[in-house]
């Protein structure tokens, strides 16, 4: 490989199509050039969720156009791609098969190599595209719609697993409990900007494995109760839960927002403590979510620890995230790109698998 060279990145494991460009000089962390995004949200509204089906047929329509925007953005034309990298998985079988078919055909036809990268080493990494990277080693929080985990990663590749949910994500417990409050697809932001308005003391909701005394989470309960608590609010106020006072609202949502941080929160600093490492990675759409960074912010303040968040915009799914874990990867000599234009995707990929 040139001592410089360029990554394309293609993201379509779920429902947004990103593309970026890194270049990758020496060992020096790989530079973002340019990167676009189309978010297929608007369109899977309707339907309260993510419709595979719709999904795969956009990111078709999508990609090429937002690799054009990408190299012109760039100043860069196809010519200048020297990896061509894609999310194998984990994520939706048929809009993985968009990207990886997409990026092998890109290879094959510009002759150049290609290389299929975990969407959750992605995520991991991405907070290396910040204006304030993180150095190795540090204890990650690793928390999007559908993984919640905390690791302990001391380089690319080299993650150990300390703990992960045992049913719902960090997401999820955010998206169906928006959804129970009638705050349609997707839950995360809107729950967390009604909770701004509410009282996260309002209701008393369960804190679930908070005294375990290991690393898992569980958030499958909390929905739950969030439920029952709604169902009660409603009847109280003799109509249906979408109908509610806004005020009630604001505080169901404070109160779900509440006990979903304050579990992250007090997990990541015991996983802090457990390993002796002064520094933590957020990582994740939920790692955008204002009330947990301002929370683990003071917390980690308190014990000299630093934190390290992605640029807001590349919290949730994007295709520099997955530029950036490919050139790292290729950086550290943990995967080599290849030109054989053959690939699979893999729906269900757990992080570890890639463990080398
Ligand atoms: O990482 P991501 O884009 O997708 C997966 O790889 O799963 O994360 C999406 C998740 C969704 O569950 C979304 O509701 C949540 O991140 N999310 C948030 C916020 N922004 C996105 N959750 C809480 N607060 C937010 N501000
Ligand atoms: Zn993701």
């Amino acid at each position: 490989m040139a001592k410089d060279y360029c990554v394309l990145g293609i993201e379509s494991s779920c429902d947004e199509t990103g593309v970026a460009l890194v270049r990758v000089s020496g060992a020096a962390l790989p530079d973002l050039l340019a990167h676009a995004l189309y978010s297929q949200i608007e369109m899977h509204q309707a339907y309260g969720g993510v419709v595979p089906e719709l999904a795969s047929r956009d990111h078709i329509r999508r990609v090429l156009p937002l690799t054009q925007e990408v190299l012109a953005a760039s100043g860069q034309s196809l010519a200048d791609v020297d990896v061509v990298a894609f999310t194998r998985g984990p994520g939706l079988a048929g809009a993985l098969l968009v990207g990886a078919g997409v990026a092998c055909a890109l290879g094959a036809a510009l002759n150049k190599p290609v290389l299929g990268v975990h969407h959750l080493e992605g995520h991991l990494l991405s907070p290396f595209l910040s204006a304030d990277p993180p150095e190795f080693p540090f204890v990650a929080l690793l928390v999007s719609g559908g993984h919640s985990q905390l690791m302990q990663v001391t380089g690319v590749g080299q993650y150990h697993i300390l703990g992960e949910t045992i049913d719902d994500a960090a997401g999820e417990a955010f998206d169906k409990s928006a959804k129970l409050l009638g705050l349609g697809y997707p839950g995360g932001p809107a729950l967390s900007k009604l909770a701004e308005l509410g009282n996260p003391a309002a209701f008393k909701l369960p804190r679930p494995l908070l005294h375990s005394g290991d690393l898992d989470f569980s958030f499958a309960g909390l929905k739950t109760a969030v439920m029952v608590q709604a169902k009660k609010c409603a009847a109280a106020h003799g109509g249906a839960v979408e109908a509610l006072p806004q005020a009630v609202l604001a505080d169901l949502a404070a109160s779900t927002q509440a006990a979903i941080v304050e579990v992250l929160v007090k997990k990541s600093l015991t996983a802090l403590q457990q390993t002796g490492m002064a520094r933590l990675v957020v990582a994740g759409g939920v790692g955008a979510n204002r009330s947990l960074r301002a929370q683990l912010n003071a917390e980690c303040a308190k014990r000299q620890v630093r934190v390290h968040y992605p640029e807001l915009h590349l919290c949730t799914d994007n295709g520099a995230m997955i530029a950036m874990a490919a050139a790292m990867r290729l950086q550290s000599g943990q995967q080599t790109a290849h030109k054989l234009y053959t690939f699979d995707v893999k729906p269900r990929w757990p992080l570890d698998a890639i463990l080398s």
